[in-house]
């Protein structure tokens, strides 16, 4: 027993739990991630994994994306990239429903898993359907040599390491780097980007470690937000576009480890129906940076500061403008937009984390769930 403990405190790394720790190594995972496939010395992408199949990606007129939970979400990011990018139809399924659902699959079509663990059931189930109907399969695999990751034709594997705690948080970064990286690929093969955005891209993934790390820095201001919302028996998290899925992923991070009930939606859909639910007891975390939607977000932190809810806003450095509407502020480097989940996600990561531990939570091992869901 003593030993076992012992074993699992060196595993842990000097922090108290995996998630922590996981969370913490995100600056090397993501770079990981990234590690061969960019160079930004003369700003080259290879993607080895893929081979020829990135050819038959640039030729399609359609992809599915099936995976659960975490990962769904990470697929939903994807979505929003290879759509801008690579002006290829996207659609993002629960590997749950797109298994029984009689799915629209022609031969050649292209369908492409996420899955940290490769083991789960549903992405399994999806994958051997969309195979029997002669579609051509892809993985984004976190396990090397996972059952996912063997019965596909091809994939990208994340490289984020050993994932322990229940709670995914750098397999989800990591899969983002990696869509983001396919999404690239593909446009710079179809001529659908830029030269100069191209450029801007590699240069800004591989700039991510260092901006992650700096968020992480920071951590202490998360704590301490955190420690106010402690019993807070709900939660809203709202995000537009690419921050959409992270806003979806931030209140699944706290669902599952604190227990707390939390939604997540786009921020323009709160006006049918969930404004209902803002009072001064409501906190709300809004995604918030500089980007393309940035005037819109305010005038949605309006409406939600005008019904006294209580405000959390993800900031980008430097911003004065929503600080001065909200209650509480995180600030995280500028990005290109289109990279900004990868950074986004952190502080919501944090908070989640945080929350579970001073509700005294079991964060690693939270109730009723497993790390790997290998029955249906
Ligand atoms: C994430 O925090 C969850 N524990 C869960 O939603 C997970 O992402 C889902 O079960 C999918 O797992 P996979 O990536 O291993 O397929």
């Amino acid at each position: 027993q003593t030993v076992e403990l012992e074993l699992e405190a060196i595993e842990k790394g000097g922090y108290e739990h995996f998630m922590l720790k996981e969370i913490f190594e995100q600056p090397r995972s993501i770079a990981d991630s990234m590690r061969g496939r960019i160079n930004p010395e003369d700003a080259t992408l290879l993607l080895g994994g893929l081979g020829s199949y990135l050819d038959k990606i640039a030729k399609t007129k359609r992809i599915v994306i099936v995976a659960c939970g975490t990962s769904w979400h990470a697929g939903l990011v994807g979505e929003y990239l290879l759509e801008e990018l690579a002006r290829i139809n996207v659609e993002v399924e629960y590997a749950s429903e797109f298994r029984y659902r009689n799915p629209i699959i022609k031969e050649g079509d292209i369908v492409i898993a996420i899955s940290q663990s490769g083991e789960t059931a549903d992405t399994m189930a999806a994958l051997e359907l969309a195979k029997s109907k002669g579609a051509i399969i892809l993985g984004v695999c976190n396990v090397v040599g996972s059952s996912i990751a063997r019965i596909t034709h091809a994939g990208v594997y994340t490289h984020a390491g050993p994932e322990i705690g229940v709670a995914s948080t750098k397999a989800f970064t990591a899969q983002v780097t990696v869509l983001s990286l396919i999404a690239i690929a593909v446009a710079q093969k179809k001529g659908t980007i830029s030269n100069e955005l191209y450029r801007e891209l590699i240069f800004g993934l591989d700039a991510i470690p260092a901006k992650v790390e700096k968020i992480l820095k920071n951590v202490d201001k998360v704590k301490d937000i955190s420690k106010l919302f402690t019993f807070a028996s709900n939660f809203i998290f709202l995000g537009r576009g690419l921050n959409f899925p992270v806003a979806l992923e931030g209140a699944l991070k706290l669902k599952e480890i604190s227990y707390i009930h939390a939604e997540g939606y786009p921020a323009a859909e709160m006006k049918h129906g969930p404004i209902a639910l803002i009072d001064e007891d409501m906190p709300v975390v809004f995604i918030a940076i500089k980007d393309s939607s940035y005037e819109k977000i305010v005038s949605n932190i309006q409406e939600v500061k005008a019904r006294k809810g209580r405000v959390i806003a993800i900031v980008t450095e430097g911003d004065t403008q929503i600080p001065s509407m909200v209650d509480f502020t995180i600030e995280v480097p500028r990005t290109n937009e289109l990279l900004s989940p990868l950074l986004t996600s952190i502080p919501l990561q944090l908070i989640s984390y945080y929350i579970a531990v001073l509700r005294g939570r079991n964060v690693d091992q939270p109730r009723n769930l497993a790390k790997s869901v290998t029955v249906e």
